[in-house]
């Protein structure tokens, strides 16, 4: 998947800025958004953030109210003209493999929905472990194949078998190796924890809208299209969406 995966994530994201957003928003679960889980476990005396992967920006407006110096970088110049309409920055256009950054300099970074999306993790983390003080805190949500209830699978299998295939992303949906990866560029695991959210899909735009978030690199649009009328004929529900969150140090 590796050698086409780049130029599907920047037409993914150039077609639908914002899109992780306005799906990540409307998914809760206990005590509310996969962004507010992230946010708890960032440590409150971090000033200066950085944002990888920032997307539309959407932890900008919670950080910057906390005081806090923040920068968002994406390889997306879509995603962020999105930032900058919403009025949210500073952003810059970067690859995490290759920060615009000093070293140590940064106390903190967040990477939500991020790590799991870069063909090469283990050159993000290297990056992310380059940028951060000695103590300084990396705090990333990803994509996660459980919890899922036994009651939705019926549901997620319906859209699988529609869709052809799951959603994908080139470290596999487990993202196995990554506290290895971690440990190996001296950032220090201190939690790994997986949570249930739950996307309301109550009309059949926002089933659409659920559809187009996957990463489904292969799949046509007409059988995307397919699975997202199905999905619609089926509203109101609940779909799963569990993440993972993964909080380390550096050394
Ligand atoms: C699932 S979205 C998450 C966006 C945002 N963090 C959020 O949670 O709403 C993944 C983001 O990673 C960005 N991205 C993918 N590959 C990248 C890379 N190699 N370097 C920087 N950003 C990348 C995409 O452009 C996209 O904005």
């Amino acid at each position: 998947m590796s050698a086409d995966w780049e130029p599907y994530v920047h037409r993914f994201h150039a077609e639908r800025p914002g899109i992780t957003e306005r799906v990540l928003s409307r998914s809760v679960g206990p005590g509310g958004t996969p962004y507010g889980w992230l946010l708890a476990a960032l440590p409150r005396a971090a000033q200066v953030v950085l944002d990888l992967a920032c997307g539309s920006a959407p932890l900008q407006p919670p950080l910057s109210a906390r005081g806090v110096r923040w920068l968002g970088v994406d390889i997306s110049a879509a995603e962020l003209a999105s930032a900058r309409d919403l009025g949210r920055g500073p952003v810059a256009v970067a690859n995490v493999s290759a920060l615009p950054l000093g070293d140590g300099g940064v106390d903190a970074v967040v990477a939500s929905m991020a790590l799991m999306v870069v063909p090469e993790p283990g050159a993000a983390l290297g990056e992310v472990a380059r940028v951060l003080r000695p103590g300084g805190a990396l705090v990333a949500t990803l994509a996660s194949d459980r919890p899922i209830p036994a009651r939705s699978l019926p549901t997620l299998i319906g859209l699988v078998r529609r869709l052809g295939t799951r959603p994908g992303y080139p470290g596999g949906s487990n993202m196995g190796g990554l506290v290895a990866a971690a440990e190996r560029v001296g950032l220090a695991v201190t939690s790994d924890e997986r949570r249930p959210f739950w996307c309301d899909v109550r009309t059949p735009a926002e089933a659409s809208e659920l559809v187009q978030a996957l990463y489904l690199p292969g799949v046509a649009p007409e059988r995307e299209r397919a699975a997202a009328r199905w999905l619609a004929g089926r509203t109101p529900l609940r779909i799963p969406v569990p993440i993972r969150r993964l909080v380390a140090v550096r050394r």
